[in-house]
């Protein structure tokens, strides 16, 4: 059986190394493995939901269109596109809608979140919540079940809405006919939530970020801003004091990642830790950053190849879609 591997980035800014490791690189190995179909794709409709810069939408979907195609995405072996080229996913997301449960939605983490910053500050819970946020894992659940995903690989900021996409489809099984596969969350074991330079999540909404694509200078530069203790040289450190551990731990082997503990607990100077970790990403980022300038010299040609996925994509989307409608009792007059 063909395994079919699905993920999106969200287009509100400049791709980082949370986004690579939690999501791009396991995807772009996944698409490369024997029979798999994958689809690969920029979230743009949810960029709106964060952002309401247009020029930061329209320069971070260029931004994130050339990092998947540096990073190794075969636009031949994969379906790659941009969310909003797809009208049917918008069609799906209503459907979907209207048989999910509000009380689900108030279960994801992203509204909690927002409401518990109210109440924490005394002000009314839905205080500048949009109905974007509140219903951002529906369009997310649409995304994903109309391609029949079988594995979505994310971050784990991500697993609850990849279940609750499953939970939708699941309903949408009983409620009408088996028209939607269950999709899973994909996880890479070694990668933890990467920690950004002002110790949040590292997320491209937060300005925190380290960049995928930056000169060799200026990724050692973001590199050395993040946050350690004040522990001298000499002085035993651990692996969990400071987010630089996480950061070297997704980027090497099992034995570099033992070897570099090993140093820490020995008296490895901050500064040192900074200069390999510089090192190893420069190791794995430098051909790809050298491909993203060059795809980014020419945005006709990125335009051309989103046009030609969206046509694969959405072929397969309104085959499902008419399937859908019929399902539920959208049909011809006849
Ligand atoms: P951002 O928060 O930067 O806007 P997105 O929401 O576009 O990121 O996420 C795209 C993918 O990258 C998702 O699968 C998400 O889980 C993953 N991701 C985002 N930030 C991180 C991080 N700090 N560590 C690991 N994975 C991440
Ligand atoms: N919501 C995801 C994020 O912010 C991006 C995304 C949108 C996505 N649709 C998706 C990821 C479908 C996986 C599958 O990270």
């Amino acid at each position: 059986m063909t395994k079919r591997v699905l993920t999106g980035v969200t287009t509100t800014g400049i791709p980082h190394l949370g986004n690579y490791v939690g999501a791009i690189r396991p995807a772009i190995r996944a698409s490369q493995e024997e029979n798999t179909e994958s689809f690969l794709f920029l979230a743009d409709y949810h960029g709106l939901i964060k952002c309401r810069d247009p020029e930061m939408i329209h320069q971070s979907t260029q931004a994130v269109a050339a990092t998947w195609l540096a990073c190794g995405l075969d636009p031949e072996r994969t379906t790659f596109y941009r969310q909003s080229d797809i009208p049917e996913i918008m069609e799906l997301n209503w459907i979907l809608t209207c048989i999910t449960a509000k009380g689900l939605m108030n279960r994801a983490h992203a509204y909690k979140a927002a409401v518990q910053a109210n109440e924490e500050e005394g002000n009314d819970p839905d205080a500048a919540v949009d109905m974007g946020l509140f219903c951002y894992p529906m369009l997310m659940s649409a995304d994903i079940l109309m391609f029949r995903a079988h594995d979505v690989p994310v971050g784990r900021d991500q697993i609850q809405h990849v279940e609750m996409a499953r939970d939708i489809a699941g309903r949408f099984n009983h409620l009408y006919r088996d028209l939607f596969v269950l999709p899973e969350a994909k996880i890479e074991e070694n990668v933890q939530t990467l920690v950004g330079l002002d110790g949040r999540k590292m997320s491209k909404s937060y300005g925190n970020t380290i960049p995928l694509v930056e000169t060799e200078k200026k990724l050692q530069k973001a590199v050395n801003k993040i946050v350690t203790n004040l522990k001298e040289p000499g002085e035993p450190k651990g692996t969990d004091e400071s987010p630089l551990f996480e950061i070297y731990k997704a980027f090497a082997t099992e034995e570099e990642t033992a070897a570099f503990a090993v140093s820490l607990a020995e008296g490895l100077a901050w500064g040192e830790a900074k200069k390999i970790l510089g090192a190893k990403l420069n190791e794995e980022l430098a051909d790809k950053r050298e491909r993203y300038h060059e795809l980014t010299a020419n945005p006709a040609k990125i335009e051309e190849i989103l046009l030609a996925g969206a046509k694969k994509a959405r072929a397969e989307a309104r085959e499902l879609l008419t399937q859908v409608r019929d399902a539920v009792g959208i049909r011809v007059l006849k």
